[in-house]
């Protein structure tokens, strides 16, 4: 191998249509829950991975600017699995841009690690197919698992003895023109990680395997709502997950809560527009920003709805996307 190999990749943020929360006892970063996503246009993740034999560590660049140590930890992670498989020592360095807010539960960290693991796999020479991208990304976060694939994918729950698990994909981008507005609250980042806060409400919440035994059936709703591009079944069923999840972390001692003032508002936003007869419903990730689905139809009425909302900093619109890719070219 030579002294010096690179390779880009980009990936897009999922938004999890059936949360994942929760994982399994038996380590190897097992859901202990199915999940299914739907990978997002307008948003995205470019990485570069350089393994060079100039380097003495690994280093990351997040944005242009040196990334934190947790976040230089969990990448050297995924890049010690990947040196391992291709039998090398080779330090490499990661650079990684978003064109979104970062750790503030728009789900970077989901395509983050997918374009990490397509980067540094192609690096190295090593197989690229969604499938164990996927596998590669899901051992470092389990989310970013659904990113190596375009537009809806699903993750099952982990069982013991897994030893690799990967998401699969649902239907193609193009199967449902789906429209996903989100209503960004802040430009600042969480204070409590999905990994902390799902840890803790597994810890610690009685509500916690009310959730873990009620996901399934909400899944299987899901999973049969996309299939059928039925907005308003998937609307009631994905607005439940996010609900019943959020409901799970706030029972946690002390509370785990993403919510504030302005995630209330644009909730409250989908409801009015629901009693008017445009189709609107809400989901919220591991952070305060509101994420309504909606159709092509009333995407512009949803947008003005969103941005007339107290605390709703702006919206930002996206539709079913692309999966991992490798990045041609210098
Ligand atoms: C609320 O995938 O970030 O976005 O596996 O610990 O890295 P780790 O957690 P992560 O959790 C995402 C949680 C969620 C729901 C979801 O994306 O399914």
């Amino acid at each position: 191998m030579s002294d010096v190999t690179i390779a880009r990749a980009t990936a897009h943020p999922n938004i999890a249509l059936a949360k994942y929360w929760g994982k399994r006892p038996f380590g190897h970063n097992l859901p202990a829950v199915p999940s299914l996503s739907v990978t997002l246009a307008g948003m995205r993740t470019r990485t570069e991975v350089r393994f060079d034999a100039a380097l003495a560590a690994d280093t990351l660049m997040l944005n242009g600017a040196p990334a934190p140590a947790g976040a230089l930890a969990r990448a050297s992670g995924l890049l010690d699995r990947v040196r391992a498989e291709a039998g090398t020592a080779l330090r490499a360095a990661v650079a990684s841009d978003n064109d979104f807010p970062t750790s503030a539960g728009l789900a970077s960290s989901a395509s983050a690690f997918a374009a990490l693991a397509m980067a540094a796999r192609a690096a190295l020479a090593l197989p690229c197919d969604a499938s164990v991208v996927s596998d590669l990304a899901r051992r470092t976060s389990v989310s970013a698992a659904r990113s190596a694939y375009g537009g809806f994918a699903a993750l099952r729950a982990g069982v013991e003895g897994d030893e690799r698990l990967a998401a699969e994909p649902v239907a193609p981008a193009d199967h449902w023109d789906l429209r996903v507005i989100v209503a960004v609250t802040t430009e600042a980042a969480k204070d409590v990680s999905s990994t902390k806060g799902m840890q803790h409400t597994a810890d610690t919440s009685p509500y916690y395997p009310a959730w873990v035994e009620d996901a399934p059936r909400l899944f299987a709703a899901i999973r049969a709502a996309v299939l059928a591009c039925d907005l308003e079944a998937l609307g009631v069923a994905a607005e439940a997950s996010a609900l019943r999840m959020h409901a799970s972390a706030i029972a946690a001692a002390p509370a785990v809560v993403y919510w504030s003032p302005a995630t209330m508002a644009a909730m409250a936003t989908a409801r009015a527009l629901r009693a008017r007869g445009v189709g609107a419903w809400s989901t919220i990730d591991a952070g305060p920003h509101v994420k309504v689905l909606t159709t092509a139809g009333d995407e512009d009425e949803v947008v003005q709805a969103l941005q007339a909302t107290p605390g709703v900093l702006r919206t930002l619109s996206t539709r079913p996307g692309p999966g991992a890719a490798r990045v041609e070219g210098p």
